[in-house]
């Protein structure tokens, strides 16, 4: 019997890990196996940096973008404390928004290149802010589901492996739980309030449903980057798995508000202890994702004009900053 190798070989690709390197990855690999968190400035594996900073910078895009379909609805609140609800709530995306930046900036790419990839159309978001508001309603639909489900994705986040993007996600799921109270507020009133009211309600959650449970990414076995993103304990649940606690929460919470979910196929499977619900469109899901959905191109373009808008803001910091920095010089001097 060949006496065993005293260094292990080196997979391919492994070749050229230098000694420190070799240390990096063996810290690494124990701050995963205990559960713990990796730290900005500790050694990761570049694909774990590049996964984190396209799923943390996609995250920090979906809250900007979504910002808009219910800023389009600000001035048409029917009344002034649904308006500074609103308001706040818009303002708490920002923040999600400001926070995930700073989360993904700390991976080393800066916060203009990202918004640069966005602003180009190369970066992608959430598809579900593609879709059009079209209601006073919607406002309610999205709360309740869009917030509802991006809750259902985030609170496994809070406890991701990298330290920054987990910290930023316990404010952000705070937060979202307030907005899917106020959305599901907004949709009780009008579903006790007048008929054309209550219809208003039901269309609206007809048409968020679908686009809402896709939120989730696609099935698991469509979901080949899932596997990895569990293995470095950033993801802790499938798309599948969370899209199940979604259906079964608002399949409850439907009941309360008195609509109904437009699913026919929709029930408890006691055998499997899974909720059965209907085939979703993936190719829509994929056109949308891709930038072929009804609302991918006014998005953009009123995000690149929001751009250009601030341009004065961030000249004034620069100067302010440099103001600033030569005062420190000068003081220094
Ligand atoms: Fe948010
Ligand atoms: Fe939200």
């Amino acid at each position: 019997m060949a006496a065993a190798p005293l260094q292990p070989v080196p997979a391919s690709g492994e070749t050229s890990l230098s000694e420190e390197d070799r240390a990096g990855q063996a810290y690494f690999d124990r701050i995963i196996a205990d559960d713990s968190r990796i730290e900005p400035k500790d050694w990761m594996p570049e694909a774990y940096r590049k996964t984190l900073t396209r799923q943390i910078s996609q995250h920090a895009h979906s809250e900007i973008i979504g910002m808009q379909p219910e800023a389009n609805w600000i001035t048409r609140a029917p009344s002034l404390k649904r308006k500074s609800i609103l308001m706040a709530k818009v303002q708490d995306e920002a923040g999600h928004g400001l926070y995930l930046y700073s989360a993904a900036e700390t991976l080393g790419t800066p916060r203009d290149v990202l918004n640069q990839q966005l602003l180009d159309g190369k970066a992608k978001y959430s598809s579900i802010f593609n879709y059009p508001a079209r209601s006073w309603a919607d406002m309610g639909a999205i709360g309740w589901l869009v917030d509802g489900a991006a809750i259902a994705n985030q609170v496994p986040l809070c406890r991701a492996s990298f330290g920054p993007y987990g910290r930023a996600m316990v404010r952000i799921c705070k937060e979202e739980s307030f907005h899917q109270r106020q959305g599901f507020e907004i949709l009780l009133e009008l579903s006790h309030g007048t008929p054309a009211q209550k219809k208003m309600a039901q269309d609206a959650v007809d048409r968020f449903y679908a686009p809402a449970l896709m939120m989730f990414g696609p099935p698991d076995d469509d979901s080949p980057n899932s596997k990895q993103s569990m293995a470095w304990n950033i993801k802790r649940f499938s798309n599948d798995e969370l899209r199940q606690r979604f259906v079964g929460m608002i399949a409850e919470q439907v009941k309360v508000l008195g609509l109904t979910l437009p699913d026919p196929e929709l029930r408890f499977d006691e055998e499997t202890g899974k909720w059965i619900h209907m085939e979703l469109d993936w190719q829509e899901f994929k056109d949308v994702i891709a930038g072929r959905g009804p609302c991918n191109a006014q998005r953009l373009a009123r995000r690149r004009e929001a751009h250009e808008n601030g341009a004065w803001v961030r000249e004034a910091a620069r100067a302010y900053a440099q103001k600033t920095a030569d005062k420190r010089k000068a003081g220094a001097a």
